[in-house]
């Protein structure tokens, strides 16, 4: 041990981070030997270039960038919608269709104690977010006769506490052997100098790697391989915090279809030009997104002659992936963007500190990088007051009440 200790200590001064050893004296020996395991095999070059990388902003300038192409759901015609739903229908019955939830993140806006999932959204049923999803995948057994294969994302921190919650609620009624939990990967965090923390428990501050993990997840941990197995060719995978989530809907599976591409994105009208949301776009003669913090004020504000701003389709992470994409996502690397979040940390004497501004920043992929590998998408425009009622922050815009009203409006509750 006396050894293991020297050369973590050594690893640490080399890599200038002497301070993950500041708590090491109080830490009871089990932790003690774990800590200094996580050090000998932290790449700490590893972090060090992310953390002087991802400082410089990502810049578009370069890029060429142009409006995305989009159906309409609610103008298709008669003929195009009955195709779409035909087609869609066939695939979703014959079992090749499924769906992944994305409910690794920590939350950190809403500041619920728990996984977001189980948060309750203060409806009269008091279901949770997870519940409230998993009725609409009843509701399609009803229509399609067939049970979704669905699939969970968590993390490392949150899947033990996700997978009580499901078991404690006889996972809503669904059939157990349907659902499949998988935990992406992680990260460690730094604090605002490039250092790394403790956390609670004493060892090396992580976080899950961003919604863009998930395809070396579904890879690493038998996803794919499942899917395929189960002869899955469509997955639409979507964060867990839209509590109008439309999982199952057969016009999109099938305009993806017959569009024959290998993804489709769901959009709504960004409802005003600074609205905190990225856009569906086209750069460099592919499909990508431009989040809110990378969009220039002018291009936020451009308008079409009919009067809508000209990138105006919003993402809202509901997407549909053909397998042989997923496929091929899994195995290239996302580029890391920075996250200033509220982290829990042990300070040096072993207390626990729990900030109340940013006080770490993370590293994070994003699902919608993953875009730009492909020749094209299908992008739907559905209706924001029908497909989308985020939980992200604990009061104000998009808040358990705002989502809460746009829940009961939809299913025209008082
Ligand atoms: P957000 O970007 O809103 O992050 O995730 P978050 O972690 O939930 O919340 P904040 O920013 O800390 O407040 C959008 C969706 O992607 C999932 C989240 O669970 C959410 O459904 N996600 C995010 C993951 O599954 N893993 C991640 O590493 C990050």
């Amino acid at each position: 041990m006396e050894e293991k200790y020297l050369s973590a200590q050594m690893v640490l001064k080399k890599a200038g981070q002497e301070q993950l050893l500041d708590c090491y004296d109080i830490l009871p020996k089990e932790k003690q030997e774990n800590l200094l395991n996580e050090i000998l095999t932290t790449d700490f070059a590893q972090i060090a270039k992310l953390y002087e990388k991802s400082k410089q902003e990502i810049s578009f300038k370069e890029a060429k960038i142009e409006p995305i192409a989009y159906v309409e759901k609610a103008k298709m015609s008669k003929e195009d919608y009955e195709k779409y739903d035909k087609i869609g229908s066939k695939i979703i019955q014959e079992g090749k269709y499924a769906v992944v939830i994305m409910a690794g993140g920590q939350g950190t806006r809403l500041g619920h104690d728990a996984p977001k999932g189980t948060y309750d959204l203060g409806l009269a049923s008091h279901k949770s977010i997870f519940e409230l999803l998993c009725d609409t995948l009843k509701e399609a057994e009803q229509k399609y006769g067939v049970y979704v294969p669905w699939y969970v994302m968590t993390s490392r921190q949150n899947n033990k506490d996700t997978i009580d919650f499901f078991e404690k609620n006889n996972y809503f009624g669904y059939p157990k052997g349907k659902v499949m939990f998988f935990i992406q990967g992680e990260q460690p965090i730094v604090d605002e100098n490039g250092k790394l923390m403790l956390d609670e428990n004493g060892e090396i501050n992580q976080a899950a790697d961003g919604h863009g993990g998930i395809f070396v997840a579904m890879r690493k941990s038998g996803v794919i391989y499942d899917m395929k197995t189960k002869g899955v060719e469509w997955a639409f995978i979507c964060g867990v915090d839209n509590v109008l989530a439309k999982m199952v809907d057969s016009v999109f599976v099938g305009l993806a279809t017959d569009k024959k591409v290998l993804a489709a994105g769901k959009s709504v009208v960004k409802a005003y030009p600074e609205e905190k949301v990225g856009v569906f776009c086209k750069k460099n003669g592919r499909p990508s997104v431009i989040e809110y913090s990378e969009i220039s004020k002018e291009m936020a504000e451009q308008r079409e002659p009919n009067g809508e701003l000209t990138f105006g389709e919003s993402h809202i992470l509901c997407n549909l992936f053909h397998i042989d994409a997923i496929d091929d996502m899994s195995k290239d690397k996302l580029p890391y963007h920075i996250a200033h979040k509220k982290i829990k940390y042990m300070d040096k004497n072993g207390n626990i500190v729990k900030p109340e501004k940013p006080n770490a920043y993370k590293f994070e992929t994003f699902l919608f990088d993953a875009f730009e590998s492909l020749e094209d998408m299908a992008i739907m425009r559905v209706k924001r007051e029908e497909e989308f009622a985020p939980v992200k922050n604990a009061e104000g815009v998009d808040s358990p009440e705002t989502a809460r009203k746009l829940y009961n409006d939809f299913h025209h509750i008082k």
